[in-house]
């Protein structure tokens, strides 16, 4: 049996927002309590795209700074960032090698960032997936709290882990290490916003990269930019339904309630038994108070922390060192197995 374990990461791409919180961050601390968690700043995935060098290296510790004033204990857990542990390139060199082209070329998160200019994309935009599946497998996690955008490319992770177990299923053997090498890591999605979308566009994910601040609420953003953009967010014009099965064609307002659910920990159902029947003005405002009520320390212990990038730095030099123990064991092992 493998050790229950858990590996997830957040891309030091600028912008932490209210989907990430509500999706992978509030997940990362809830899960602390009854496993070994792995939180890492996935530094080598931003640079799929341009990252400028001055800003990629403040956003790594901005989201550091965001993973402990949420609530992550980084001397309980490990939290570092990926580039300082060379065994997750190492191992994403052997499953490029595992991987098929004809799966990488199913994954929707390319062609969504890849858009029409596929030609001039990077390599590594597309081979991430693999080297994602390299982070969770060089711990040999066996969850990963993710939002439900990156199912795929766990279950990519999964077909990895189990081809590299049949195609070195001898070697495994021959080598002392069981019948399997990698477990087949399982998500943990559940509750609700996992998908939390734009504010302005309820088509859309709620993104870093999207143009308008408007379709999101930043975790640095202060109790006015959280209310201007709640007042503003795209609703419809009709009252709020009173069952949850109302919510179904209406996108903006399915998103707000299932944001108000996800800070106040209820259910959709319950919210619409509080607001179902009143107008969108009375239940915005409620759940401007809610979101700046919640949000607002965690914004301000962020920026305290990004202030003293000394610490940061010593938090990440720490995990760094930890996380590399058990990755340097896997390889050692995957070195084994594949022969070298
Ligand atoms: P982004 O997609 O904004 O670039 P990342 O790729 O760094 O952010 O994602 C970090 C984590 O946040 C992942 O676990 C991802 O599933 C989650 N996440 C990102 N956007 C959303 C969203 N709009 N709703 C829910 N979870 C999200
Ligand atoms: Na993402």
């Amino acid at each position: 049996a493998f050790k229950e374990r858990v590996f997830s990461g957040v891309q030091p791409t600028g912008n932490l927002h209210l989907g990430n919180y509500l999706g992978a961050i509030t997940k990362f601390v809830a899960l602390q309590d009854n496993y070994d968690c792995i939180y890492c700043v996935v530094d080598m995935h931003a640079i799929t795209v341009w990252q400028e060098p001055r800003e990629l290296a403040h956003a790594t510790r901005e989201v550091t700074a965001a993973f402990i004033a949420c609530g992550i204990d980084p001397k309980k857990h490990i939290v570092f960032n990926q580039s300082q542990v060379a065994e997750h390139a190492e191992l994403a060199w052997v499953f490029n090698c595992v991987a098929r082209l004809g799966w990488l070329n199913r994954m929707t998160q390319f062609k969504e960032k890849a858009g029409k200019d596929r030609e001039n994309v990077s390599v590594g935009l597309y081979a991430y997936p693999n080297l994602m599946a390299a982070d969770i497998l060089v711990y040999r996690a066996t969850h990963v709290p993710v939002g439900e955008d990156q199912k795929q490319h766990l279950e990519l992770a999964r077909d990895i882990a189990q081809k590299f177990n049949n195609d070195y299923g001898a070697s495994i053997q021959n080598h002392g290490y069981g019948d399997m090498f990698f477990p087949q890591p399982e998500p943990i999605i559940q509750g609700p916003a996992t998908r939390v979308m734009s504010l302005r566009d309820g088509a859309k994910k709620m993104s870093k990269s999207d143009a308008s601040d408007y379709s999101r609420i930043n975790l640095t953003d202060d109790a006015d930019a959280i209310a201007q953009k709640i007042r503003k967010a795209k609703t419809d014009p009709e009252p709020l339904p009173s069952e949850e099965k109302g919510l179904e064609p209406r996108p903006e307002a399915d998103n707000l309630v299932g944001i108000y659910a996800a800070l106040s920990d209820k259910t959709k159902a319950q919210v619409l038994g509080e607001f179902g029947g009143g107008q969108f003005s009375t239940f915005k405002s409620a759940l401007v108070d809610l979101a700046v009520a919640k949000l607002g320390p965690i914004g301000a212990e962020m920026k305290k922390l990004v202030q003293d990038p000394v610490y940061i730095d010593s938090v990440l030099a720490e995990g760094s060192d930890r996380a590399r123990v058990i990755a340097a064991d896997t390889m050692k092992a995957v070195k084994d197995i594949v022969g070298f």
